[in-house]
This record gives structure tokens, C-alpha cells and sequence, in this order.
């Protein structure tokens, strides 16, 4: 297995909260939630894309059911640490969706603007069914009534990256979750 510590991007974090062996443990959990649910039946997987790269190809790996992958694109962050409120959808579906069971992996469910914005575009294809799989639910911060299906862990009300989560493009190839030190937030390189 790769060796976290030798990353030197883990000394931007102040803490870790999710190490790389917590985070495949959940997910193997959440894999089992999943199969339960679909019993082997076929759906589409679309996942939430850059942030949830890492988190779909693990969690894809524990699934059971035949499934239809395709992916979507949506921003928000602008190199900030907040949503500016109008998330974008910056590309569409390639595959069709009408009447199909589909499940959609986000990385992280804060203020939940972006996935109901995601939600919002995939109603009107009219699925059979829409549930929703986030591996972090952050609810302080919630500003939609949004609670996702299947959650891989709850956590405080702090900035997060690694696995997939970035500021700026920067920490998504760290294997665990962790809180970025809030002296790399904004530097004045970046404003
Ligand atoms: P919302 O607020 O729309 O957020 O639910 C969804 C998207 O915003 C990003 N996001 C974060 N990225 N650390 C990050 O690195 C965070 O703490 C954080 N909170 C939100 C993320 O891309 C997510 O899909």
C-alpha cells in the first residue's frame, strides 16, 4: 500500500481526520449498503467529477450489480474555500438515464448546492429512481434540505481535502481526508 506519510502535502494539514485504511474500510461498508439496495440489479453510476474520482473508483470496485458508468462535471469553488452559490454544470450526460435506477457519488455534501443542482438536471431525464452516495456529509453548512442516501462518514464544519477533495487543484492525491492548515488557504500568490 502507498505510504501516506512520505506525501509532503501532509504538512499542509493541521489534522487528519480519515486515514487511507479507515477510508477503504467504510467503503467496503458502504459497498454492502449498496448491494442491498440494488440486489444485483443493473444501474447507472454517475459520478461527481474531479473531487470524486478516487472515492468512485474504489467504491465501483465493491459493487455487485452490472452497472452503466458515466460521469458530470460541476463548479462552484473558484480556488476559494466557499461556494459562490451558482454551482455550473460544465458538461452533460453522454449516456441515456431515462427510466434507469440511477445512483450519483459525490465526494462531499456541504451546503448541497451543488448536488441538488446535479439532481435538478438528472430529474428532468426522467430516471426511475435518483439516490444519492457522498463519502463526507458536512451539515453544519447545509443550505438545501438534502440528506444523501448513503454516507461514508459525517464531519465537522472545516475546509477538507485529500482523496479527491483539492484546494485549488492542489492535495486530491492524498490517500486520506484530512483539514487543511488554514495558512495554506488563499495565499496571496493565488488572490
Ligand atoms: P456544496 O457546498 O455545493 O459542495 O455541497 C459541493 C462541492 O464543493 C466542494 N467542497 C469542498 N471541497 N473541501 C474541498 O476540498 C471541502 O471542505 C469542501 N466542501 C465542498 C466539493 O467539490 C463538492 O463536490
Amino acid at each position: 500500500m502507498y505510504n501516506c506519510e512520505r506525501n509532503p502535502q501532509l504538512n499542509d494539514l493541521d489534522k487528519i481526520l480519515f486515514t487511507e485504511k479507515q477510508i477503504q474500510e467504510r467503503i467496503q461498508a458502504l459497498g454492502i449498503e449498496i448491494n442491498n439496495h440494488y440486489q444485483n440489479q443493473e444501474f447507472v453510476l454517475i459520478s461527481v467529477v474531479n473531487g470524486a474520482i478516487p472515492f468512485t473508483a474504489d467504491l465501483m470496485r465493491e459493487i455487485h450489480s452490472p452497472v452503466y458508468f458515466d460521469s458530470i462535471r460541476a463548479s462552484s469553488y473558484n480556488h476559494s474555500t466557499n461556494s459562490n452559490g451558482s454551482p455550473i454544470l460544465l458538461d452533460r450526460l453522454n449516456i441515456g438515464i431515462a427510466n434507469k435506477d440511477v445512483l450519483i457519488v459525490d465526494d462531499i455534501l456541504d451546503t448541497g448546492l451543488t448536488l441538488s443542482c446535479i439532481i435538478n438536471e438528472i430529474v428532468q431525464q426522467k430516471p426511475k429512481s435518483i439516490k444519492t452516495c457522498v463519502l463526507l456529509n458536512k451539515i453544519a453548512r447545509r443550505q438545501i434540505d438534502l440528506t444523501a442516501d448513503f454516507v461514508g462518514f459525517d464531519i465537522p464544519d472545516e475546509f477538507v481535502v485529500g482523496y479527491g477533495l483539492d484546494f485549488a487543484e492542489k492535495y486530491r492525491t492524498l490517500p486520506c481526508v484530512g483539514i487543511l492548515n488554514p495558512d495554506f488557504l488563499n495565499p496571496p500568490s493565488w488572490s
